[in-house]
């Protein structure tokens, strides 16, 4: 009898695919045509009240009922630089999730996976703004999003184990075991791990991969325009104690004390003090960001430099690439050409009276430099370099713009070929990519379109994941470059060889050469290069 019961509770129940079993209990998530999605599911406490400020706690509750999984995840409270108007805040405290999309796709029972780390300097941005519905159209791979605290919720620090700082990069950190845990639940394959991250969370991947166990939660890592070495990623101070002063916890130098008031604050009230940080439009774009913590911290993410990390040999051994696009820099050059209302100027014509103010914030070189005469010297040196004797004007505009994109986004990259070549064992690759988007980054921040920015920061990825700003109209080539990112990924996530291919290229690993080998990828398809010097 007991086996004509359980076949008949078999017949009765077949598994349905919206309700997902995980040791919380069960989740119903959402049927959206070609993709299932398990939304906002939390994998940490909320960080609110006493947890404002203190590494994340696992989420440690049993549902009683079926949890809701069909919310759109909201983003962490945020100042962010994309909201037009003077007020920019927007997103909630309580905010630390993952997402989970589904392909439907009779033909696997189980996918590879790609976790997405969303960009946005460690200050804004969140999974929702990241696409996945082209993602799914391919079928071949489940998308994991992550929510982590971005600006002073996130980064705030007194540089002590009081306020050690860090708690976006430990929330990325908990979440990646998370999925790493539960990801077979969902049909995904646990040892199929690939993480990818743009910008700040390109530079957030690199973190990951500076832990020598991100090897069990990942099998490989893709850094795309952004990683640690970038000089806007790892800052000098935490600013916890200028925070302090903006929100009214006075003058302390205590840092439990500052603690103890800015936990009593309103978020909203902490995160709209970053309007004090910014020197004019949303400059400096990382006012808060990952700092190196002290030893004695609890829970700490980071105690050394990521220099030191690599040369002590102490960090993953998975491949991993490192990117880059031809001019990265429009997203921060092209905000200078919006021409501010009242005044009819453009802040580029403003930088030729305020260079040597500006540009300590411009390029960050207040992380590295201590003294004013340095910072001084290396502006003085750098325009020098970049536009000659030439003013700031939309005519040199390009100048400046390969000014930011080598300092910001490009230097790091051969710099890091060269340490992970000399002190790693596992693949590095990389690529340029090479291939003008029409709307884009550059276009949104300078409302102009009559400018050919070139490549910038984030043309490639919006391919991978796209959004309804920067993709309005679909050219083909668009749309064949990021079917074969796609693929890329899921190749990446699924051979045991560690190597890396894009459409009829195969990457060349770095760790063979004694030149830089960068695959360029552009309009018309892809081509292996080698230098002596990063062009
Ligand atoms: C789940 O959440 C969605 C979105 O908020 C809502 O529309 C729906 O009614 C909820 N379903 C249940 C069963 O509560
Ligand atoms: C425009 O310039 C005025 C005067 O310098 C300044 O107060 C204002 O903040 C500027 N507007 C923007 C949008 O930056
Ligand atoms: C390339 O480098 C890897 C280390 O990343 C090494 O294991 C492999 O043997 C090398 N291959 C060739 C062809 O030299
Ligand atoms: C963008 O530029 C157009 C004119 O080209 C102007 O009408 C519009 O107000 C501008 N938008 C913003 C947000 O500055
Ligand atoms: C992403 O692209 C797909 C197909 O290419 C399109 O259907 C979808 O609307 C796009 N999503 C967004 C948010 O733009």
């Amino acid at each position: 009898a007991d086996a004509v019961d359980n076949i008949r509770l078999y017949w009765r129940a077949p598994s349905d695919p919206l309700i997902i079993n995980i040791p919380n209990g069960k989740l119903r998530g959402k049927d959206n045509g070609h993709y299932y999605s398990y939304e906002s599911i939390p994998y940490a406490e909320p960080p609110i009240g006493e947890l404002r400020f203190e590494a994340p706690q696992p989420y440690n509750h049993q549902w009683t009922e079926i949890f809701n999984a069909t919310e759109t995840p909201v983003s962490c409270v945020q100042w962010n630089q994309f909201q037009r108007g003077s007020d920019k805040l927007m997103g909630e405290e309580d905010c630390l999730t993952v997402s989970v999309y589904k392909p439907k796709n009779p033909s696997r029972d189980h996918f590879p996976v790609v976790v997405l780390l969303h960009g946005g300097s460690f200050m804004f941005g969140g999974s929702r703004i990241y696409g996945h519905s082209n993602f799914m159209q391919e079928g071949t791979m489940i998308v994991v999003k992550i929510n982590y605290r971005v600006g002073p919720l996130g980064f705030a620090s007194t540089g002590d184990k009081d306020l050690p700082g860090n708690y976006g990069l430990k929330d990325q950190r908990l979440a990646l075991r998370w999925i790493k845990e539960n990801i077979i639940h969902f049909g995904g394959m646990p040892d199929n791990i690939v993480l990818i991250g743009h910008s700040a969370g390109g530079a957030s991947a690199h973190f990951h991969l500076l832990h020598e166990d991100f090897s069990q939660l990942a099998k490989a890592a893709i850094s795309v325009s952004g990683n640690a070495l970038d000089p806007w990623v790892i800052h000098e101070s935490g600013r916890a104690f200028e925070l302090g002063r903006i929100v009214g916890c006075g003058e302390t130098t205590d840092s439990a004390k500052l603690k103890k008031c800015l936990k009593s604050k309103p978020a909203g009230e902490l995160v709209s003090a970053v309007r004090s940080f910014l020197v004019f439009s949303y400059v400096p774009f990382s006012p808060f960001g990952p700092v190196i913590e002290p030893k004695d911290a609890p829970e700490a993410f980071l105690t050394q430099h990521p220099i030191d990390i690599i040369t002590s040999g102490k960090f993953a051994q998975v491949p991993w690439a490192v990117t880059y696009t031809s001019e990265d820099g429009g997203y921060n050059a092209a905000q200078l050409l919006e021409t501010n209302q009242t005044t009819g100027e453009t802040w580029i014509d403003t930088l030729n009276d305020r260079w040597f103010d500006w540009a300590p914030y411009l390029l960050f070189s207040r992380n590295s430099m201590k003294t004013v005469r340095d910072m001084d010297e290396f502006s003085r040196n750098i325009r020098q370099q970049y536009l000659g004797d030439r003013r700031f004007s939309e005519e040199s505009y390009l100048d400046l713009q390969r000014m930011f994109t080598d300092i910001l986004f490009k230097n790091s990259v051969p710099k890091l070929i060269d340490l992970h070549r000399k002190y790693g064992k596992s693949p590095v690759y990389s690529f340029v990519y090479d291939n003008p988007s029409d709307v884009g980054v550059a276009q949104r921040l300078s409302n102009r379109t009559d400018i050919h920015f070139g490549t910038v920061h984030g043309d490639d990825f919006f391919l991978i994941f796209n959004t309804t700003t920067f993709r309005k109209t679909i050219r083909p080539d668009k749309e064949d470059i990021s079917k074969k990112f796609i693929k890329m990924l899921e190749d990446f996530a699924l051979n045991d060889k560690g190597t890396l291919t894009y459409g009829e290229c195969n990457f060349q690993n770095n760790m063979n050469s004694t030149k830089y080998e960068v695959l360029r990828i552009t309009r018309t398809g892809c081509k292996n290069e080698q230098y002596e010097q990063l062009p």
